[in-house]
């Protein structure tokens, strides 16, 4: 074919299967047809170098021009084509946002560990930091050092649980109350000392308002000049922060203590209403804590001198606490995992965040 004629034939016949295509398979197809090794185009490409000069002369550039604009007008298509198809699936596979989601079980946290952060949350806002011990304690850091006599009586009372006997006849116990870490804290520290002590505590005790493991939170402040008043501001401020009221009426009732001198215990006035325990008003008293001036031959203990370092302290009952503001009636509850009370006296993680950053 040496007709420039019959090549603008050709054009217009491939241009038009161009046009008529609908997938890249079928443009592909018209492509090789056309300008693939042996495609049209290419065969006439091959017949060049039998013409003669003249003719290659007419021809050669002809079919170049031809094969460039087949070419292009490929590519135009091929990219016509993948702008359709992403349009189509774009629609076809659009995301309804507007279909409620399925709902995903979320778990909650338990009314202990929420109290333990609100405490915290509050007495950091009183500037105590938060100190930690273990829950295997030695004699002399659950008793001796605390100013239990060796062989009284209240070593017993405590219902202590008791480890067998280490190699050199010493038997350690799981903790029976938060007091150790008053010891830890302050042989290892400087006063002052400000901090508060949460944690589990053990001892051999089950009923309605026992279990042989519950939590404690105690509380240490060491200073020069500490006094029985700033120990009851304290718990006072710490009684209206809690419980999220002025209202809460509290009264200080002489105790006993080995770790303090003078000792006291404090209970809050409640009513029972129904199953539910009423703060604030009512003629019942609870104890919720005990506190004190720590005794100075705790603070000799801890290698400090009395005669210049005094302070108070105080340990309370995290489960009652809870019991108390959120309405439990059994503190066996707290403790058999049983998903569904949790459900209904758990929190959400959510709320949690926001208290801790004060914004609840
Ligand atoms: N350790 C005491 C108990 O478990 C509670 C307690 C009372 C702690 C008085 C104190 C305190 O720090 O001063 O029964």
């Amino acid at each position: 074919m040496t007709d420039t004629a019959n090549l603008d034939t050709l054009e217009s016949d491939v241009l038009e299967q161009i046009g008529a295509t609908t997938d890249e398979a079928g443009l592909d197809a018209v492509r090789v047809a056309a300008i693939g090794k042996k495609g049209s185009v290419s065969l006439l490409m091959r017949g060049l170098g039998k013409m003669t000069p003249k003719e290659r002369q007419v021809m050669g550039p002809a079919l170049n021009g031809l094969k460039t604009r087949l070419g292009d007008a490929i590519t135009a298509r091929k990219e016509a084509l993948e702008s359709a198809a992403l349009d189509a699936a774009l629609v076809s596979e659009r995301v309804d946002v507007s279909l409620p989601v399925r709902p995903t079980p979320t778990g909650s946290l338990h009314p202990i560990t929420q109290v333990m952060e609100e405490l915290a949350v509050i007495f950091a806002d009183m500037g105590f930091a938060v100190a930690e011990g273990t829950d295997v304690e030695d004699d002399f850091h659950n008793f001796t050092a605390l100013n239990f006599p060796e062989g009284h009586p209240a070593r017993d009372t405590q219902d202590t649980f008791f480890m067998k006997p280490d190699a050199d006849g010493n038997r350690k116990v799981l903790r029976t109350h938060t007091s150790p870490v008053q010891i830890r804290t302050m042989m290892s520290e400087e006063p002052p000392i400000r901090i508060i002590a949460p944690g589990r505590v053990y001892r051999c005790d089950w009923d309605q308002t026992h279990t042989p493991m519950f939590h404690q939170v105690e509380g240490l402040v060491i200073d020069k000049e500490t006094h029985m008043g700033h120990l009851k501001g304290t718990l006072l401020d710490f009684l209206a922060a809690f419980f999220e009221t002025d209202k809460v009426e509290a009264r200080f009732r002489p105790h006993h203590f080995p770790f303090t001198e003078p000792s006291a215990e404090m209970d809050v006035r409640y009513e029972r209403v129904g199953q539910a325990v009423k703060v604030g008003s009512g003629t019942e008293w609870m104890e919720i804590l005990g506190c004190g001036m720590v005794h100075p031959n705790v603070i000799r203990n801890c290698g400090l001198d009395p005669d210049v370092y005094q302070g108070f302290a105080f340990g309370m009952g995290v489960d009652r606490l809870a019991m108390l503001k959120y309405g439990a009636p059994d503190l066996r509850d707290f403790f058999n995992s049983d998903k569904r009370w949790l459900a209904h006296y758990g929190f959400s993680p959510l709320l949690q965040a926001n208290m801790a950053t004060g914004l609840s």
